[in-house]
C-alpha cells in the first residue's frame, strides 16, 4: 500500500505511520504542527517515525490549503487521523479552530478523494464523543449521537461527511469511533499523561468531578491495528462506522488506584467542579467491528498502563 496518514507528528498518527513503515508500506504523512501543545513533542513524534527510513515522505502543510489533489494521486490508502483534539477546550471563539480542522479540511480531503485514481479505502479517525450521554450501554453504532460537546458536534459532522462521500461519489470510507486512546505519546492535555506524570514527579492529580465517570479506554497499538484492519479487510462497506473500544468500563478513581499500585507512589489529588463537555460514561459495542475485521482489543489496561508508565518516566528522566 501506499497510505497517506494525515496527522502524522499526533499520537496516534505516529504510532500507524511506524506501523505501515515496519509492515513495509510506503507512507506519506502530513502535519501542520498547530499550537495545540508543544510542537518539541509533535517533532519527537515524527522523528520516531522517520527513523524507519526512505519509505516515508514527511509534507508540511495544512488540509486547508495544501494541494490534495497532487498529495493523493498515488495514494491507494488514506488515514486521516489530522484533527483538533479536546472535548473539553471547544467552546467559545476557539470553536472556529475546531470548524476548520475537523469540517472543513475533512470535506476538502474527501473532495480531493472523489478523483484520487489509485484510491482503495480512506480510513477517519471519528471519537466516541459523538454519542454523548449515550441511550444504552454497551453503545452501538446505530444508537442516536447526541454529542456534548462542540469537539464532538464537529467530529461527528466529519463523519457525515464520510458517509455522504460513500454514497454519493463512491468514495470508499470508513469511519472509526476511537474510544478515549492513551499509551507511550498519548496528548499532554489528556488524562493518564497528566496523572502518571504527577505520579513519578509528586505533582498535584486533578480530578474532574467525583472522578465516577466511565470510561471504555483503549490503548494506541489496539487502534492502530484497528486502522490496519479497517483499510484493508474485504467486509467494510463504503460509508461504514464502527466503535473501536479498549472493553475496559473503568470510573477514573479506579484508574488512580491502578496507578499508585503501578507507581508505588502515594497520589497528591485534588477535586475540582466538573467540566462542560466532559460525558459521564463510555462504553462502546465492537461486535460489528469484530464481525467485520476479525479485530479484537489485545491489550488490557493494566498491561497497557504500565507501558505509558514506562514511557511517561523516560520523558520525566529525559
Ligand atoms: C478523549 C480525547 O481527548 C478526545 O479527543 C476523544 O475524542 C475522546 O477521548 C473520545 O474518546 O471520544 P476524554 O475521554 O475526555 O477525551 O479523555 P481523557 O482526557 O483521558 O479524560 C478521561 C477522564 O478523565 C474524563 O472524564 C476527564 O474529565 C477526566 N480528567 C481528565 C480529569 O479528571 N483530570 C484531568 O486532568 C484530565
Amino acid at each position: 500500500m501506499r497510505a497517506l496518514v494525515t496527522g502524522v507528528a499526533g499520537f496516534v498518527g505516529s504510532h500507524l505511520a511506524e506501523r505501515l513503515l515496519i509492515d513495509g508500506h510506503e507512507v506519506v504523512g502530513i502535519d501542520s504542527f498547530t499550537d495545540y501543545y508543544d510542537n518539541a513533542l509533535k517533532a519527537a513524534n515524527l522523528a520516531q517515525v522517520q527513523v524507519h527510513g526512505d519509505r516515508f515522505t514527511f509534507v508540511e502543510g495544512d488540509l486547508n490549503t495544501a494541494d490534495l489533489e497532487l498529495i493523493l494521486r498515488n495514494v491507494t490508502h488514506v488515514f486521516h487521523q489530522a484533527g483538533q483534539p479536546g472535548v473539553r477546550l471547544s467552546w467559545g471563539k476557539d470553536f472556529a479552530a475546531y470548524i476548520d480542522a475537523n469540517i472543513a479540511a475533512t470535506q476538502r480531503l474527501l473532495e480531493a478523494a472523489r478523483t484520487a485514481p489509485r484510491l482503495e479505502r480512506l480510513v477517519y479517525a471519528s471519537s466516541s464523543s459523538v454519542y454523548g450521554d449515550a441511550e444504552t450501554y454497551p453503545t452501538l453504532e446505530t444508537d442516536r449521537p447526541m454529542p456534548r460537546s462542540p469537539y464532538g458536534v464537529t467530529k461527528l459532522a466529519a463523519e457525515h461527511l464520510c458517509v455522504l462521500y460513500a454514497k454519493n461519489f463512491g468514495v470508499p470510507t470508513v469511519s472509526l469511533r476511537y474510544f478515549t486512546v492513551y499509551g507511550p505519546r498519548q496528548r499532554p492535555d489528556m488524562a493518564f499523561t497528566r496523572f502518571l506524570r504527577a505520579a513519578v514527579t509528586g505533582g498535584i492529580i486533578t480530578i474532574y468531578g467525583d472522578g465516577e465517570q466511565v470510561r471504555d479506554f483503549t490503548y494506541v497499538a489496539d487502534i492502530v491495528d484497528a486502522n490496519v484492519r479497517a483499510a484493508t479487510a474485504d467486509g467494510v462497506p463504503p460509508g461504514a462506522v464502527y466503535n473501536v473500544a479498549g472493553g475496559s468500563s473503568v470510573t477514573v478513581n479506579e484508574v488512580l488506584a491502578i496507578i499508585k499500585e503501578l507507581s508505588g507512589h502515594e497520589l497528591n489529588v485534588e477535586r475540582t467542579d466538573a467540566v462542560d463537555g466532559d460525558v459521564r460514561r463510555t462504553g462502546g459495542s465492537t461486535e460489528a467491528f469484530e464481525a467485520a475485521t476479525g479485530w479484537k482489543s489485545a491489550v488490557s489496561l493494566e498491561a497497557g498502563l504500565a507501558n505509558h508508565l514506562t514511557w511517561t518516566l523516560e520523558q520525566v528522566q529525559g
